[in-house]
């Protein structure tokens, strides 16, 4: 058996000010499996993350990184695009930084660009890109390194719902053709369900449980549709409830399946007071 991807184990993190953000979070992300973080803001997941991009040293705890330091990609909810430089010459950046040559780079940009659906827009500049297009050339620079690992910090999430809905459409088709390993993070259930093969639910600090997402990929947009879906978004949301959380809209609780299919306004646990107060509470 392949080693995992990524593992963490018993990961501690508490920060200068006594903040413990991370109580003994352990997780593991196999080779070519897509695991989703759901929790409400401020239970500690873009420390998680942080933690496991080597970006942020554990207080105490282990973690295990099975991959190419050069292989890991990182999107996050801000594009971070370079305002004077075209849609190609933003995603051939790190090619570029890594010396490859200009021919090629162009060339492996300008397919991460169509895989993404932004063929007609190589030339663009960021200010001529809608919000989804900027994030869509953000995934296409995270796929040209050809990540064996990818790292996503609610990377939609200041989307509105009908973008957000496409650009998980789009990632679900990307990762059923190209299987790398990656941590997802969200507070939207229907997303975490949607797009991972396993989503752990996060109470402060904490990883409080698991669910096992059993569907094939590549997943269509209807399964969001499905009574088997909703099922598993109903388990996601009441766990998240005992974990401390709260889900993110009352309508993903509910059985009917149609209301959690639709998703939730991007920020409708942002400003949400009891994750915060919850974390700092222990520091
Ligand atoms: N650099 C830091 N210094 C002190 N506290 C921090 C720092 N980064 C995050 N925190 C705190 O750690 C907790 C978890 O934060 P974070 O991982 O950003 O949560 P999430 O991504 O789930 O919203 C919060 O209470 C936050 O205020
Ligand atoms: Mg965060």
């Amino acid at each position: 058996m392949t080693p995992p991807a990524l593992v963490l184990d018993g990961v501690t993190k508490v920060f200068d000010d006594g903040t413990r953000a991370l109580d003994g979070v352990s997780l593991t992300v196999g080779r070519g499996e897509l695991v989703t973080l759901v929790g409400p803001s401020g239970c500690g997941k873009t420390t998680a993350l942080r933690v496991a991009a080597g970006l942020e040293p554990p207080t105490s705890g282990s973690v295990h990184l099975d991959a190419d330091p050069a292989a890991v990609s990182f999107v996050f909810q801000d594009p971070t695009l370079l305002e004077w430089r075209t849609a190609t010459a933003n995603v051939a950046l790190v090619p570029e930084l890594r010396g490859v040559t200009r021919a090629e780079r162009t060339e492996r940009a300008h397919r991460a660009l169509e895989d993404v659906g932004l063929g007609d827009a190589l030339d663009k500049r960021p200010r001529q890109l809608s919000g989804g297009m900027r994030m869509r050339v953000s995934i296409a620079r995270a796929l040209v390194a050809d990540p064996e690992l990818a790292l996503f910090d609610e990377p939609f999430g200041a989307l509105d719902e009908i973008t957000r809905l496409s650009l998980q459409t789009l990632l679900q088709g990307i990762f059923a053709r190209r299987r790398f390993a990656g941590l997802f993070i969200t507070h939207s259930v229907s997303e975490a369900v949607y797009l991972s093969d396993r989503v752990l639910v996060m109470g402060p600090g904490r990883v409080e449980a698991e669910v096992a997402v059993p569907f094939a990929h590549p997943r269509p947009p209807e399964l969001r549709f499905t009574p088997e879906f909703a099922a598993l978004a109903g388990d996601v949301s009441r766990l998240l409830e005992r974990a401390g959380g709260e889900p993110t809209t009352a309508s993903e609780s509910s059985p009917s399946g149609v209301t959690t299919a639709r998703g939730e306004p991007a920020t409708a646990s942002e400003g949400s007071p009891s994750g915060v107060t919850d974390a700092r509470g222990d520091s």
